[in-house]
């Protein structure tokens, strides 16, 4: 039996906000035609507020519940060729990096902390960094995450210097591969 007869055939991305996620996500389902779960929208959209919203008014910890639900949703959709891509924190809880790694094939987006703060310096969704010392803030949560990210990644990508188009061809490339390989 092979990895295409076991494994869904999702394809998860994660990594630090910033990263590139979105874009990427948007341009793997444009090009498989796989339809895009953008976990911070379906939360936005289950919960009917925007992320900065659910921060303000009922916490991070409320948050992380959210995201933990819409997940376990995810787990259990039959369909299982999806873009999905996740929030920035999604690997902060065990059980989420458990989920994850079930889901399919898993790509984490890298790009160094200082593309990193340039790229979110300039909007205030992120309720995480909207804050005096924000370039501070990336580096410790990069810090303590990045294990994370490694541990649940199929594949890292060191986005740095590269384009969505050209990000999003790595993926479908060792993607294609890793769904044939024998489990
Ligand atoms: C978060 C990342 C955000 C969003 C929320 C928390 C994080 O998503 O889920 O603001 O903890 O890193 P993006 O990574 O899409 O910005």
């Amino acid at each position: 039996m092979n990895q295409s007869e076991v494994t869904p055939k999702n394809i998860v991305l994660i990594g630090f906000m910033g990263s590139g996620k979105s874009t990427v996500g948007r341009q793997l389902h444009q090009r498989l035609g796989y339809p895009l779960s953008d976990m911070d929208q379906l939360i936005e959209q289950t919960i009917g507020k925007k992320i900065t919203a659910i921060f303000k008014e009922e916490g991070e910890s409320a948050f992380r519940d959210f995201e933990t639900l819409k997940l376990l949703e995810i787990a259990k959709q039959t369909d299982t060729r999806h873009i999905i891509s996740t929030g920035g924190g999604i690997v902060i809880r065990p059980q989420n990096r458990s989920l994850l790694r079930k889901l399919g094939y898993v790509v984490w987006l890298h790009a160094p902390e200082d593309v990193i703060y340039q790229r979110t310096s300039r909007n205030r969704d992120r309720p995480l960094l909207n804050q005096e010392n924000a370039r501070e803030r990336i580096a410790s949560l990069m810090e303590e995450r990045n294990p994370w990210y490694e541990e649940t990644a199929h594949l890292k990508i060191d986005t740095a210097g590269l384009d969505s188009n050209e990000i999003a061809t790595g993926i479908l490339e060792s993607a294609r591969y890793f769904f044939t390989q024998p489990a």
